[in-house]
């Protein structure tokens, strides 16, 4: 029987998410890849209960996460139920619903017809009654957004979800949905952009945005899915997500640019005393409104690794400067 370590609230870091009553770990786990039907249960399992034991309370799902779609639910409802129901009330579980999950004109985008039929999908794979965040997952041009942000009120006022979130949301359309949930009493938790040193969009207005409305912001794929780690310096590994079946990054995505502004990245990295992944997830969490990181892994070593980030959050203003000029 698993039993959770009894220090796992002792180094890991938590901060609030937005104005709101949640603390997010600094350091969060999502399930996108690696916790599907078409990986190894023992190894997925290994990593969700270590990332617990370190005092990681947050994991991200989706409902199309596998592969095949819906499968990372599965897995994570199966570790639930076998090792971590007695610790539901620690957990901040997460899903979302707008990309593409099943045939026909109800399967996917914003409507809520698709919202609230993938939601009770999403449940019951995970063996829930409830959520704590649920996310419209992508902005849908063609439905309007108030029938998306009514979706999730509904669900909010269902008790199926405690919160609830936007994803891939510009600045602009962030702003109006936040609004208009708040016109219907509801408060948007959290936005949950990508964001990492070689994506950085939501500098251009975003997180303004974010943090004048109270929301907080959980950046994804803050590794750029590992480029912003050592393990492409000498080629693609065969056991890496390049070098794998993950149609997400493809070798071709791993350039000869990136690889050297990983590489001098990687010096200051040493400076500092951290890893290039330690540098890349403190450079996310440097910003105020960032709350958190939601990391993939493969295995739980990456987690260990990507933990020792928070040893050292603070940059010098030259430290910066040298980013910046590595990222031009
Ligand atoms: N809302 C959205 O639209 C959206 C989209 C994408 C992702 N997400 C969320 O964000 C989560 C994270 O996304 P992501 O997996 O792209 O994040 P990421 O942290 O940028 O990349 C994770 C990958 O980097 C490698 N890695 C991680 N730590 C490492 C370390 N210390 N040393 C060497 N390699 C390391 C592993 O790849 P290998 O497999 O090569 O070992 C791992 O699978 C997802 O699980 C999901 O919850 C949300």
């Amino acid at each position: 029987m698993y039993i959770a370590n009894e220090k796992r609230y002792e180094t890991m870091k938590y901060k609030r998410c937005g104005k709101s009553g949640i603390l997010l770990p600094r350091i969060s786990l999502g399930l996108w890849q690696n916790f599907g039907g078409s990986n190894v249960f023992e190894n997925s399992r290994e990593m969700v209960l270590g990332a617990f034991d370190r005092g990681i309370t947050h994991f991200d799902l989706a409902n199309n996460y596998g592969p095949p779609a819906g499968s990372a639910e599965e897995t994570f409802g199966q570790i639930l139920a076998k090792d971590l129901k007695p610790y539901r009330d620690e957990l901040i579980i997460s899903s979302k619903a707008g990309y593409y999950m099943w045939p026909g004109p109800y399967g996917e985008w914003g409507s809520k017809k698709n919202l609230v039929a993938s939601l009770d999908q999403s449940l019951k794979r995970m063996g829930l009654e409830y959520v704590d965040i649920f996310y419209h997952h992508r902005p849908d041009p063609d439905t309007p957004l108030e029938e998306t942000m009514d979706a999730l009120a509904h669900i909010v006022r269902q008790g199926k979800a405690l919160y609830v979130g936007i994803s891939n949301y510009k600045a602009e359309d962030a702003k109006k949905a936040i609004h208009i949930l708040k016109d219907m009493g509801v408060h948007c938790l959290i936005h949950q952009p990508r964001y990492s040193m070689f994506d950085r969009w939501v500098e251009d207005g975003l997180l303004d945005v974010l943090d004048e409305e109270g929301v907080g912001a959980i950046a994804f794929s803050p590794l750029a899915q590992g480029l912003l780690t050592n393990k492409y310096f000498n080629g693609i590994p065969s056991d890496s997500r390049a070098g794998g079946p993950s149609v997400f990054l493809r070798p071709e995505s791993v350039t000869d640019e990136k690889i050297e502004k990983a590489k001098k990245l990687n010096e200051i990295a040493k400076n500092r005393g951290q890893s290039l992944a330690q540098l890349a997830l403190s450079w996310v969490l440097r910003r105020k409104e960032i709350t958190s990181v939601i990391i993939g892994a493969s295995r739980l070593s990456q987690i260990d690794d990507n933990i020792g980030a928070l040893n050292n959050l603070e940059f010098t203003s030259d430290e910066l400067n040298a980013i910046e000029e590595i990222l031009k």
